[in-house]
């Protein structure tokens, strides 16, 4: 039985992809911007049958998607979000609720008068820590409207200070209240590091945030702001004589790309038929360990035929993270979104990507298909793609991060931005504390290493004195508030 999804969206980053996807989501249950209906469609065989000669008039379907599942109907008739938005500074929610006033007001959390975490994940948990009992009684507010609430989705980018800061409190707070009757998955947003990070800090708050994904999250799917540069200007209907003339330009057609991921993945429980029809079903065809969690994706543009979009899916050039070196699969699901998909192409497309794609060895090659329903409120004739993945070009992500951080970390470069003072015992406790959490992102990339070889399974076997090893590893002193004095 799906439950219902609670969004959290935090930082700018956060809002802004927040802002597209809901908008993608309004377009797709038919929603005006301020959140009233418009009529259901009629279908096309309905339409087919209109004929004036006989009398027939079209009838209209029935609604049978679940916007219920996201939205909120309200008293006035209104479909709103069931999303909370939150930002240490009001400018990027304001610009958000005006484009989209459907989003329910009362679930904003701002500092008014603040300027943001200035890019530092202390500020931004510290923040999160002093005002926890207002976060958690919007959170509460969300969850008492939800009949069975099914996961919770954070979206956020991991190296801004709220982003990072405020997400990864809020990680902590979902998981005690939460944790042991919902999902929480993340949406992440890894920074641009090809050319200089915008940010000098940026590798310490990833690393501190990627060692709380790592404890409280179900699954988290990774974007990455270098590959959806690349797509962008090679690929997806991109307009060439187009050029980016500001940042935030070029974010919003990233960030039409984040959202098209996001609800695709979420098509076959809003569209629903007999399978994935809830988040649960997807995690849990994607993570087959608690430590291999990061999911890839890849969104595959319409205009193809059904064996293309297979077959395109295993593209590079498609795929919303760099990719560099071969790359073994451990998951795969693959969604064909469209009316009247033909099945003989979409079969050839399986086994010719079949023959093309490694996976690791100890895993069957199951190459999971989704049948996704396209939104009525949508005319396009072809059908789109997408696929979600678990597989092992996340160890490229996470170590580009980690040569980051060890650059500034072997100098304590900036440390004393996470520190009180200068004090030599408070900046090597804190360094020390960072390091512990740098080891545990090696950790996740280390697993991925180990998932390519066949022994692996022999090693989940003796996971139970894993897990016992992992827990006196774990043991470090992790707890921010006493660290950081807060
Ligand atoms: P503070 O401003 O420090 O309080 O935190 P924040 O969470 O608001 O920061 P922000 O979300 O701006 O995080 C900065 C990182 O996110 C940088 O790596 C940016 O490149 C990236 N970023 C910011 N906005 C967007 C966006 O709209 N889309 C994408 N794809 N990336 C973004
Ligand atoms: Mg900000």
């Amino acid at each position: 039985m799906p439950g219902e999804t609670v969004t959290l969206q935090i930082g700018q980053c956060g809002n802004q992809v927040g802002l597209q996807y809901w908008s993608r989501l309004a377009l797709e249950h038919g929603l005006q911007a301020d959140g009233t209906t418009q009529p259901y469609p009629i279908s096309e065989v309905e339409n087919h049958l209109n004929d004036p000669s006989t009398g027939y008039r079209p009838k209209r379907s029935e609604r049978d998607d679940r916007l219920d599942l996201f939205f909120n109907l309200t008293e006035s008739n209104k479909y709103t979000p069931r999303a909370i938005l939150v930002d240490l500074e009001p400018s990027v929610v304001s610009k958000a609720t005006a484009e989209l006033p459907m989003f329910n007001m009362r679930n904003r959390h701002l500092c008014e008068n603040g300027a943001g975490a200035g890019n530092n994940w202390k500020h931004g948990y510290e923040y999160g820590l002093n005002h926890q009992e207002e976060l958690i009684d919007i959170i509460d507010r969300e969850v008492d409207k939800c009949d069975n609430l099914g996961n919770f989705q954070l979206i956020h980018s991991i190296a801004g200070g709220t982003g990072s800061g405020v997400g990864s409190l809020l990680l902590e707070l979902l998981n005690d209240r939460y944790g042991e009757k919902s999902l929480i998955n993340t949406f992440l947003v890894f920074p641009s590091n090809e050319k200089a990070s915008d940010v000098v800090v940026q590798p310490y708050n990833t690393v501190l945030t990627l060692k709380r994904l790592t404890e409280f999250s179900n699954g988290t799917f990774v974007f990455d702001n270098d590959a959806l540069n690349a797509i962008e200007e090679t690929s997806l209907n991109y307009d060439r004589n187009r050029r980016f003339t500001s940042k935030s330009t070029a974010y919003a057609e990233a960030n039409k790309l984040i959202a098209l991921a996001l609800a695709s993945i979420s098509n076959p429980i809003r569209f629903p038929s007999y399978m994935y029809s809830s988040m649960e079903s997807i995690l849990l065809s994607l993570v087959p360990t608690n430590q291999l969690k990061f999911i890839l994706t890849a969104v595959v543009p319409h205009k193809l035929n059904e064996q293309d979009i297979i077959l395109e899916s295993i593209n590079n050039r498609y795929k919303l993270n760099t990719v560099t070196g071969p790359v073994k699969y451990i998951t795969m699901l693959n969604y064909v979104i469209g009316n009247n998909v033909n099945q003989m192409e979409l079969k050839k497309g399986l086994m010719r990507i079949n023959q093309k794609v490694d996976f690791v060895p100890w895993c069957p090659r199951s190459i999971n298909l989704v049948m996704g329903k396209k939104s009525p409120y949508i005319r396009e004739r072809t059908s789109a793609g997408l696929q979600a993945s678990n597989n092992t070009s996340i160890i490229h992500v996470l170590n580009k991060t980690l040569n980051h951080y060890d650059r500034l970390a072997k100098r304590e470069a900036y440390i004393n931005y996470y520190t009180d003072s200068n004090n030599r015992e408070e900046i090597s406790r804190v360094m020390d504390w960072f390091n512990e959490c740098r080891e545990e992102v090696q950790k996740v990339i280390d697993e991925y290493k180990q998932a390519q070889d066949i022994s692996y399974l022999d090693e989940v076997e003796d996971y139970g004195d894993d897990v016992l090893d992992m827990e006196e590893d774990a043991q470090f002193e992790d707890d921010p508030s006493q660290l950081l004095g807060l």
